[in-house]
């Protein structure tokens, strides 16, 4: 899984599972690129050291995702990768949500994937290959209360993903990635909205089959895998990496 003289992006690369991506893509010797609106980026990429580059972007911004291609290419010289992986998670239903809010999860967590593809791409094409890898969730294909937006956002990432798929084969492959609950600054911080964090840590931990949440880690192997030549044949799909959450029938017991 070399990707010696490759380089990646990853949008929210600071952290959680973007943080675990650009620590697998450059331990797997790629070129990395965070895009993040979090300062903290700077220190990871210092950690990486050579080949890892962050620059500080909001990525639902066009003008600022343009110039973090353009930098990304005059630093490393091309666009290979794309890993879609920034978010934001808001609990509301629709009629409590405020239009400046379903713009806000819109444009954070879908836009930016559409910006992000509309100035890398052009650069993978000249190339002449590339991959695109949207992270979703397990709410593009069940969801919960209180998650209007972000699960419509989620939902909406696949369609971009086939639309990619489509557009640009076979010279570009893209997939969608739908992680379960995964332990992340994110996670932590919706626990902590809950007066009981410990209990609600455990309901997650119960719904999954592995009887566990994932680890950040375990999506950024995933992301790397399906961006390797070993998943030549992989695009279009979306992958669940989920620990089994949502396949049993609400309350099914052993007999
Ligand atoms: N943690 C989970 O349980 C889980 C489950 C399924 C899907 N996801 C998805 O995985 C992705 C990463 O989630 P996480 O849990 O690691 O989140 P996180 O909040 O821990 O990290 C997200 C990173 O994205 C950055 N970011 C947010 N808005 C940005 C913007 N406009 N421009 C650039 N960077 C921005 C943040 O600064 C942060 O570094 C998200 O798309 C999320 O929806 C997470």
């Amino acid at each position: 899984m070399s990707f010696t003289n490759k380089t990646a992006i990853i949008t929210g690369g600071a952290k959680g599972i973007g943080g675990a991506c650009s620590r697998v893509f450059h331990r797997e010797n790629a070129n990395v690129v965070l895009l993040d609106t979090d300062p903290i980026g700077q220190a990871l990429a210092e950690e990486l050291g050579e080949r890892a580059l962050f620059i500080r972007c909001d990525v639902s911004k066009e003008f600022e995702v343009k110039a973090a291609m353009e930098k990304a290419v005059s630093t490393f010289g091309g666009i290979d990768i794309l890993v879609n992986n920034a978010g934001i998670q808001r609990y509301s239903t629709v009629t409590e949500t405020s239009e400046e809010e379903w713009d806000l999860v819109m444009n954070v967590n879908l836009k930016s994937a559409f910006l992000c593809a509309k100035h890398a791409i052009p650069f993978m094409q000249k190339r002449g290959s590339g991959v695109v890898i949207n992270v979703a969730s397990v709410q593009a294909f069940i969801s919960q209360q209180n998650v209007a937006p972000y699960t419509t956002s989620k939902t909406a990432l696949l369609g971009l993903t086939r639309s990619i798929a489509v557009d640009y084969a076979p010279q570009i492959r893209c997939m969608a990635v739908c992680p379960g609950t995964i332990d992340t600054p994110m996670l932590r911080d919706a626990f902590a909205l809950s007066p009981d964090p410990a209990a609600v840590y455990q309901e997650c931990v119960d719904m999954h089959l592995v009887k566990r949440i994932g680890l950040p880690e375990e999506v950024g192997e995933l992301c790397a895998y399906l961006a390797s030549d070993k998943a030549a044949f992989f695009t279009g799909q979306a992958i669940r990496i989920d620990g089994g959450l949502g396949i049993t029938i609400a309350g099914s017991k052993k007999a």
